[in-house]
C-alpha cells in the first residue's frame, strides 16, 4: 500500500473530500498538486484548501506554455479531432497533469498517484494509463471511484471534517476546462434530444456584430502569428478563443463513444481551437503532395482515438508524430478567416512553398496543362473496369 500520494488537485468539492478521506480510510500522506491549463477561474484559495482538507504539501504550477508547446501544437500539426469532431480538450490535459504528478511523486518521495475521477468517465483512464506508461512503480489510487459517496454524502463529509468547500447541493454541470475549450456534460444534456439551455455557453457568447477577416500564420503547421502579430502559442489560443468565441462560432454538440463503452451526450465551446484546426488544415491542401495529405488523413482519426483513449505517452503517438513533424516542413504560409456571428468560414489561403500552381489549374490563356496527354493517361485509367464490363459487367449483355 501506498505511504504518500500525489493528488491532482482541482480545488473543487471532490477532490477536497479526496485528500482527507484518503488519510482517514488509507493512512497515507497527501500533497495536492494544482495545475494551470487555462481555465477559467484562478486557482487562488486552493492551497488554504489543500492544506485546510490535510494536505501536507501544496504545489502549484503554471503549464500553459508547456501544455500549449507540447500538447496543442501536435493536434494542431495531426488535425486531431475524435469522432471527427471534439479537439480532445480534455484528452490533453490529463497526460500533462500526470507528467507533473510523477515528478512530484520522485521529488517528495511518494509512492503513489491519485485523481478525483468517476468510475464512468474517460478521465480516469487518461490518468492512469499516463501514470502507468511514466512510472509503473507508483500505485493508483482514485477515491471518488470507491468510495460510494452521493454528492450530498461529499457535501456531509466536508462539513463534518470542517473541509472549507464552495459547493452548493444542486450542482447542475460536470464542466472542464482549459486553453483548448470547454466540455460541459449531465443536467438536461443527459437526454440526446434536448437542446443545450443556452446558460450552459460561456466562450461563445455572441457580442460581435460587424463581419471581420483574421489572418493565422503559420510555420511548419504552427500557428504562430494573428494579423501579423508573432505570439506564443499559448497567448495565440486565448487570442482567437476571444475573438472567435465573440462571434458565437465554436460549439459543438455531439453523442460520443466513451472509452469505457458508454454513449455519452457532450457539448464543447472550443472557438479557437476548431478556428485554428480549419486554417490548418486548409493550408495543407495547397502544401502537402496529393498521397502524402492523402495518408495523413488517413492517419488523423487514430491519432486522435489514441488520444482520447489515454495512449498519449505511447510508442505509436510518438511514431505518428515523426511521421507528422516530416509531413509538415512545407507547412509554412497564412490562411484568412472570415468572421460573421455564427459563422467561420476559410476564404483564402497562400504559402510560400504552395502546390498549387495557376498555370495548370486555369482555364483561361494562360493555360499550360496538356489537354492531350489526357487522351490515353483517361483510356488506360479505365481499362480496368472496361475489360470487365464487356466481360463480367454491364457491357457484357448478361
Ligand atoms: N467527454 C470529454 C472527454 O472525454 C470531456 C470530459 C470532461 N471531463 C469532465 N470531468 N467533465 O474528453
Amino acid at each position: 500500500m501506498a505511504q504518500k500520494v500525489v493528488l491532482a488537485y482541482s480545488g473543487g468539492l471532490d477532490t477536497s473530500v479526496a485528500v482527507r478521506w484518503m488519510i482517514e480510510h488509507l493512512g497515507v500522506e497527501v500533497i495536492c498538486l494544482s495545475a494551470d491549463v487555462g481555465q477559467e477561474g484562478t486557482l487562488e484559495g486552493n492551497e488554504e484548501k489543500a492544506l485546510g482538507a490535510g494536505a501536507s504539501v501544496y504545489e502549484q504550477l503554471d503549464l500553459r506554455e508547456e501544455f500549449a508547446r507540447d500538447y496543442l501544437a501536435p493536434v494542431i500539426r495531426a488535425n486531431a479531432l475524435y469522432e471527427g469532431k471534439y479537439p480532445l480538450v480534455s484528452a490533453l490535459s490529463r497526460p500533462l497533469i500526470v507528467k507533473h504528478q510523477v515528478a512530484l511523486a520522485r521529488k517528495y518521495g511518494a509512492d503513489g498517484i491519485a485523481h478525483g475521477c468517476t468510475g464512468k468517465g474517460n478521465d480516469q483512464v487518461r490518468f492512469e494509463v499516463s501514470s502507468m506508461a511514466l512510472a509503473p512503480d507508483l500505485e493508483l489510487i482514485a477515491p471518488v471511484r470507491n468510495w460510494g459517496f452521493t454528492r450530498e454524502d461529499s457535501i456531509e463529509y466536508a462539513a463534518r471534517h470542517q473541509i472549507p468547500v464552495a459547493a452548493t447541493k444542486e450542482k447542475m454541470y460536470s464542466i472542464d476546462d482549459n486553453l483548448w475549450g470547454r466540455a460541459i456534460e449531465c443536467g438536461e444534456m443527459e437526454d440526446p434530444w434536448a437542446e443545450p439551455p443556452a446558460g450552459v455557453w460561456k466562450m461563445t457568447q455572441q457580442t460581435a456584430t460587424e463581419p471581420r477577416e483574421v489572418t493565422v500564420g503559420f510555420e511548419q503547421g504552427v500557428p504562430v502569428s494573428i494579423d501579423g502579430t508573432a505570439m506564443p502559442l499559448h497567448e495565440l489560443v486565448v487570442a482567437m478563443n476571444h475573438l472567435v468565441g465573440s462571434y458565437g462560432w465554436g460549439r459543438l454538440d455531439m453523442v460520443e463513444n466513451r472509452r469505457v463503452g458508454i454513449k455519452s451526450r457532450e457539448t464543447y465551446e472550443a472557438p479557437g481551437a476548431l478556428a485554428l484546426m480549419m486554417a490548418h488544415e486548409d493550408l495543407e491542401s495547397i502544401t502537402l503532395e496529393r498521397d502524402l495529405q492523402r495518408e495523413k488523413i488517413r492517419m488523423e482519426h487514430r491519432y486522435a482515438e489514441l488520444v482520447y483513449d489515454g495512449l498519449w505517452f505511447s510508442p505509436l503517438r510518438e511514431a505518428f508524430d515523426a511521421f507528422v513533424a516530416e509531413s509538415q516542413v512545407p507547412v509554412t504560409g497564412e490562411v484568412r478567416l472570415k468572421l460573421e456571428p455564427g459563422r467561420c468560414f476559410v476564404v483564402g489561403r497562400k504559402a510560400p512553398q504552395s502546390l498549387y500552381d495557376y498555370g495548370l489549374a486555369t482555364y483561361d490563356a494562360a493555360d499550360r496543362f496538356r489537354h492531350a496527354d489526357s487522351e490515353g493517361f483517361v483510356r488506360l485509367w479505365g481499362l480496368g473496369v472496361q475489360t470487365w464490363s464487356g466481360i463480367q459487367g454491364p457491357g457484357s449483355g448478361r
